[in-house]
């Protein structure tokens, strides 16, 4: 039995990594990745969907999905993942094109055709999703889960004091995605600012087979920006954290919690207001994680991206 899923992206060095144990994992069936504007442009976010797909050496499908957020103005992070989004290690421009079409139609029709509910994995602004579930109710029913990296509780926040980037950039999509009644499950910083990439943890990937080289450069550039912001011994490996719960999800711990999304302050706009200890009577939405065993998220990655 294989978990169909979709992953939603803007890679960024850390979408590329989870986009990697994806495709590398048996267990899961990459019906297609979606792309959206976030860390850099569309264009780019589209073209490194495309790049990494190639290096995985796994055909599938990447369109291209919203260039902006809902009801905003965007907001990159070229501060954080370079230029290119994918700062840190040259490869070949890619050859093949994105499949034709959005990827909100191309979600929709997906979703109402598959033979079962699908899993989906949203890695950057929820703007797909959001657009998805504004356009086309219906489909809400159709998803099985969705196990998206966003937000924050004792970590707060990443680009602002109060929010984490993914949250932050499109608050009222995130907004229509809590407030789905899907089942969600949320990796917040408060897990990823756990799993660490230590030099030797990255030293172990990048002696990880053939991709190894790539996603050690990659990550080696990402981690300066938060080695230096927090002066910690590696950066957080946030967006593969999304399928390594999938594939493992005794290596987590979370609960079963209230969260909603502010979007109205200007000051706190984004923020994830989670109820970690139930001091409100609001109706649980979200498994909302809290901690991981990080030595085993690393364990699963690498070994994962040595099959590629
Ligand atoms: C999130 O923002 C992006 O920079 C990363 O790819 C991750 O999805 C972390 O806040
Ligand atoms: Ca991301």
């Amino acid at each position: 039995m294989t978990t169909p899923i979709i992953i939603d992206t803007d890679p960024g060095q850390d979408d590329a990594v989870a986009i990697l144990l994806a495709l590398a994992s048996p267990e899961l069936d990459v019906l297609g990745i979606t792309t959206v504007a976030g860390n850099v442009p569309l264009a780019t976010t589209t073209r490194n969907a495309l790049t990494t797909v190639e290096l995985a050496g796994v055909p599938c499908p990447v369109r291209a999905g919203c260039d902006r957020p809902m009801a905003r103005p965007l907001r990159t992070a070229e501060h954080v993942h370079g230029e290119t989004g994918l700062d840190g290690y040259d490869l070949p421009a890619p050859t093949t094109a994105p499949a034709e079409g959005h990827a909100v139609d191309w979600m929709i029709e997906t979703l109402r055709a598959a033979p079962a509910p699908v899993t989906i994995c949203p890695l950057g602004p929820l703007t797909n999703v959001g657009t998805l579930l504004d356009r086309a109710p219906d489909v809400a029913a159709r998803i099985a889960r969705i196990v998206l990296m966003g937000g924050a509780y004792f970590e707060v926040g990443n680009i602002t004091p109060a929010a984490e980037f993914n949250i932050y950039v499109d608050p009222e999509a995130a907004e229509i995605v809590f407030r789905s009644g899907i089942p969600l499950t949320v990796v917040p910083l408060d897990v990823t600012h756990e799993v660490l990439t230590t030099t030797a943890r990255t030293d172990a990937i990048e002696a990880a087979g053939r991709v190894g080289p790539a996603v050690a450069g990659w990550l080696r550039f990402f981690d300066r920006f938060d080695r230096e912001k927090y002066g910690s011994e590696g950066g957080p490996l946030h967006d593969p954290c999304t399928i390594a719960w999938l594939l493992r999800p005794d290596l987590f711990t979370g609960r079963e919690i209230n969260v909603e999304i502010e979007t109205r302050s200007d000051l706190t706009r984004g923020m994830t207001v989670a109820d970690w200890w139930r001091v409100t009577d609001r109706a649980p939405n979200a498994l909302f994680l809290g901690d991981v065993d990080a030595d085993g998220v690393f364990a699963l990655l690498t070994e994962r991206l040595a099959r590629l």
